[in-house]
């Protein structure tokens, strides 16, 4: 039995938390064995557990942290810069994410990539894998045991991205169907699937209808794509998808936007957009440092919150600099705005 003393975020078993900004200054957690059985303020923990020895924290010491949006296959590219997104996926991202056909290449990226999650206290996280089916089993094999939370899913792409990254629609589903099978609700539940089709510049519609048909079929699925995030990407998109209202309209034509889906980015949009995202109970994940590096535009989250949209942090390593959310964080728009500062200092 120990226990740990300093700057404490309480947890009551929710998400959020009942005050999300609570700080406890002179707080302590009680650990048996490694595992928290208890927190509290100091004086209460040390009167309850007056044989506990008491070690002080210069730490933080706070629930597990949440990415909404990161690429694991993209952990050693970060940092690494090329002109814009559609630049830089083509010549930075497309071809290291082509290196994941490779099993044990797979399986050594998903090791450095939990570590990583650990070392930041990321305990929980959202991930793309790459368009390989041994890109997914080699993360899911990596996170179970370690007892992390890890929701992901197969990336599918049918057009537009080298072609040893592209997989015909239906070939995608029956690869995804084989492994939400495998994977979703594994290791009692840590363990779920994400519909991933990358985005619309990457879709025909046969693949978008492929996304849905399988999200129609186990809805208990996360699904998630990236949504305006360059304006050269919005134009693209405008240009693939004539009929379609607007960019999120493309998804939105094929059931693709409702409760469980998470769109990465959301820079550039219209009203119309902003009330879907409300209406619908999707989330956006923001990604700030991402949009930093690959400087895509500054995502106007107090328009966001403002209009009702729920709004969620993603790393978005490795268009994203930093694995640390703190870090990311602490780059949000809106925290200075629409945070307030931790009471008691
Ligand atoms: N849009 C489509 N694919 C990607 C990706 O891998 N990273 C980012 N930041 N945006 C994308
Ligand atoms: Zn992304």
């Amino acid at each position: 039995m120990l226990i740990k003393r300093g700057r404490l975020r309480p947890f009551d078993g929710t998400i959020t938390g009942a005050d999300p900004f609570a700080v406890i200054v002179d707080g302590a957690l009680v650990l048996d064995d490694g595992e928290v059985i208890d927190h509290g303020t100091a004086a209460a923990m040390i009167d309850a557990y007056p044989e506990a020895p008491v070690v002080d924290s210069a730490s933080l010491l706070t629930p597990g942290l949440y990415d909404a949006h990161i690429h694991y296959s993209q952990s050693r590219i970060i940092g690494t810069f090329a002109g814009g997104l559609l630049e830089w996926l083509e010549s930075v991202t497309f071809p290291e994410e082509a290196r994941f056909d490779d099993p044990s290449y797979a399986a050594m990226v998903a090791r450095e990539f939990c570590d990583a999650l650990e070392a930041v206290g990321t305990t929980s996280a959202t991930v793309y894998c790459t368009s390989h089916p041994v890109s997914v089993d080699a993360l899911f094999d990596e996170a179970r045991g370690r007892q992390l939370r890890i929701c992901a899913g197969l990336v599918m792409m049918d057009r537009n991205a080298p072609s040893a990254l592209l997989t015909p629609a239906q070939d995608a589903y029956d690869q995804a169907r084989e492994l939400i099978e495998r994977w979703h609700g594994a290791e009692d539940g840590r363990l779920t699937y994400a519909i991933t089709p990358r985005f619309a510049p990457t879709s025909t519609p046969a693949l978008l209808e492929a996304a849905a048909a399988l999200w129609q079929e186990f809805p208990s699925c996360t699904m998630q794509t990236h949504l305006s995030e360059s304006t050269d990407e919005v134009e693209w998109v405008r240009r693939l998808f004539p009929d379609a209202p607007d960019y999120l309209g493309v998804y939105e034509n094929f059931g693709l936007v409702g409760p469980g889906a998470i769109f990465a980015h959301a820079i550039h949009l219209s009203d119309r957009e902003v009330g879907l995202l409300a209406e619908s109970g999707a989330v956006v994940a923001h990604c700030p440092t991402a949009n930093r590096f690959l400087g895509s535009g500054r995502c106007d989250v107090a328009r966001l919150l403002k209009a009702g949209v729920a709004v969620q942090l993603g790393s978005d390593v490795g268009g994203g600099t930093t694995f640390d959310m703190m870090e990311v964080a602490a780059e949000a728009e809106g925290v200075t705005r629409h945070g307030r500062a931790p009471h008691g200092d």
